[in-house]
């Protein structure tokens, strides 16, 4: 079953709360929060407290993708709060192997975020000791980018060599999802569609989740 996880970098800010109940309500899976730092992307969001914040009142799993250099500064406390899922880029963290056990050893799911020109063969040697991989398929930075289409390559082969060396390995796809591309995206293989404007840009919030489902 395809999971839906909003990023809440295209909901409205001033009305964040309002917004996480709306999305949870429309049948979200898990919440995406984008953390960018303004030096591994060109673009600032929120820190930590934030994210304290909405993982106190979130009824979902909460996702947190770390688009920041030195994300091993942010992990012991991404653990000790729970985070169910977290995310660091693969061009961004020297000790990878190191930096996953510091995330699983409390039982959060533990992912590496790979941007569209990395080679998916780059996280090969870490396969088994990964819960997620997270498939840019945009530069990250900014919501409302076009869709880069080389990631179903990318898809398709992590898929098979998951299949072998992780079966419970999930794939998540992120950076200009909508419904013409979220059908071959399911059908290479992701499991978690992370989708921000074409879910906050709308008015019915429920219809474009359900647009992603295919349903
Ligand atoms: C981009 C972020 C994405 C972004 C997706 O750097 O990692 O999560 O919010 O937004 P859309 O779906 O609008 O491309
Ligand atoms: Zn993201």
């Amino acid at each position: 079953m395809i999971k839906i996880a909003p990023s809440l970098l295209s909901a409205d800010f001033v009305r964040l709360e309002e917004e996480i109940n709306k999305i949870q309500n429309a049948g979200a899976d898990i919440l995406h929060l984008d953390i960018m730092d303004g030096h591994f992307v060109p673009n600032l969001t929120f820190g930590l407290p934030i994210i304290k914040q909405i993982k106190d009142i979130a009824q979902i799993p909460v996702d947190v993708h770390l688009m920041v250099n030195n994300p091993d500064v942010y992990l012991e406390t991404l653990g000790k709060w729970d985070i169910d899922y977290v995310s660091f880029h693969q061009e961004a963290e020297t000790h990878i192997h190191r930096q996953l056990k510091v995330l699983q050893k409390y039982g959060v799911k533990a992912g590496i975020a790979l941007n569209p020109a990395t080679p998916v063969e780059t996280i090969f040697p870490v396969i088994a000791d990964l819960d997620f991989i997270l498939i840019m398929s945009v530069n990250p930075g900014f919501g409302g980018q076009s869709f880069i289409p080389l990631v179903y390559e990318k898809i398709e082969k992590l898929r098979k060599l998951a299949n072998q060396e992780n079966p419970d390995l999930e794939i998540e796809v992120d950076g200009g999802v909508n419904n013409i591309n979220a059908p071959k995206l399911i059908s290479s293989g992701v499991d978690i569609l992370v989708a921000g404007s074409f879910i906050f840009g709308s008015d019915n919030y429920k219809k474009q989740i359900q647009n992603l489902r295919n349903k």
